[in-house]
């Protein structure tokens, strides 16, 4: 019976070896040596909600929602109050009028 291997580069098998032994150690380390527990994933999900929760609220302004809610804006344009703007606020007035006296 013929070598089916036997037209194979002696350098390739060398280098399918060696690939075979990473990728085996690889998964022998991944799967046996890491403890589990370095694996878990539920640690930074639990601090990636903690910090975007610890993070101010602000608002966004009616612009940053029209790319998704046209038809909302559409709808929002034609009301009564669509021209109506929170001008009494200092941070619309454009500058600090300071906070009311007693
Ligand atoms: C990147 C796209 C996107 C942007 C920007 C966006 N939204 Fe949404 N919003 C969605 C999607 C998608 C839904 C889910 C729609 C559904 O389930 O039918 C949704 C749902 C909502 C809902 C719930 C609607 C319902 O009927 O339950 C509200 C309220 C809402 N968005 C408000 C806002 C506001 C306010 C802003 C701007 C500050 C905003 N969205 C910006 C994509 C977006």
């Amino acid at each position: 019976m013929k070598n089916p291997f036997a037209k194979v580069p002696d350098a390739l098998a060398r280098l399918l070896i060696v690939f075979a032994a990473v990728i085996g150690l690889t998964i022998v380390v991944v799967k046996f040596v890491i403890p589990p527990r370095f694996k878990e994933t539920s640690i930074q999900w639990a601090d990636t909600v903690r910090r975007e929760n610890a993070r101010p609220v602000r608002f966004a302004g009616a612009v940053a929602c029209a790319d998704c809610h046209a038809e909302v804006i559409a709808e929002k344009r034609k009301g009564y109050h669509s021209s109506t703007r929170p001008t009494n606020r200092p941070s619309n007035l454009g500058f600090d009028v300071g906070t009311p006296g007693p």
